[in-house]
């Protein structure tokens, strides 16, 4: 018998996390960013405040619930005052299996608190795109030592906003042991890397 309680909403997620809407607000105003995907997503819709074509992507049930009720999301992002067309779809899947997104095709890829993200998905980023990451499971410091990344800014968030610095970028990132990670040590640990200057997150640009 189909469930008659209501699907979660992303109204009730902001409970948890907040209003991520000001943080790709933040991005969409300094980079072109027509696309985006979103491993992880749970019930985070605020990429969609600022991004017209994002694909979510998760293996959690209620996630799946979330986007296949009819219009909820559509809804939702009224209610936050969006009024341009916005183009989502939702992928019920492990992002670490191959994902039905053509290689190389979005210009933002996004990567907070849901494991290895970039590792996976860095595929379907385009040349000179894109990536979000925090450091959460060691994600922002693997793909610090990725060659093909090349960081180019810190997302700060405070109680009221998110802001992006692209100065002094060689304080981020910087690892408060003295022994530096490898990816195989970050791999193994699965934990974020303790760092000596916390940002949200990083942001990287596929080269
Ligand atoms: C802690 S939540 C974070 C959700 C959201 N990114 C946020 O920042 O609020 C982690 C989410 O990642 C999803 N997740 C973790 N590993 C995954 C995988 N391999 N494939 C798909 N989803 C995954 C979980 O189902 C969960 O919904």
């Amino acid at each position: 018998m189909p469930s008659r309680t209501p699907p979660p909403t992303w109204a009730s997620y902001q409970g948890s996390i907040g209003d991520r809407s000001a943080l790709f607000a933040a991005l969409a105003q300094r980079w072109r960013i027509d696309s985006a995907l979103y491993p992880g997503c749970y019930l985070d819709l605020s990429p969609s405040t600022a991004i017209a074509d994002v694909t979510y992507v998760d293996m959690d049930k209620r996630a799946a619930r979330y986007f296949s009720s009819p219009g909820l999301a559509d809804q939702e992002l009224r209610g936050h005052g969006v009024e341009d067309e916005r183009r989502f779809a939702f992928i019920h899947a492990d992002y670490s299996t191959p994902l039905p997104i053509p290689e190389r095709s979005v210009d933002l890829l996004i990567s907070l608190y849901a494991g290895l993200v970039t590792e996976s998905c860095r595929r379907y980023v385009k040349d000179g795109g894109l990536i979000l990451a925090n450091a959460s499971h060691g994600d922002a410091s693997l793909a610090a030592l990725d060659p093909t990344f090349e960081f180019v800014a810190a997302v700060l968030h405070d109680d009221h906003d998110y802001r992006v610095d692209a100065t002094e970028l060689d304080t981020y990132l910087v690892p408060r042991s003295r022994s530096t990670p490898t990816p195989e040590s970050i791999r193994a640990s699965g934990r974020a890397v303790p760092l000596t200057r916390e940002a949200f997150a990083y942001l990287f640009r596929a080269r």
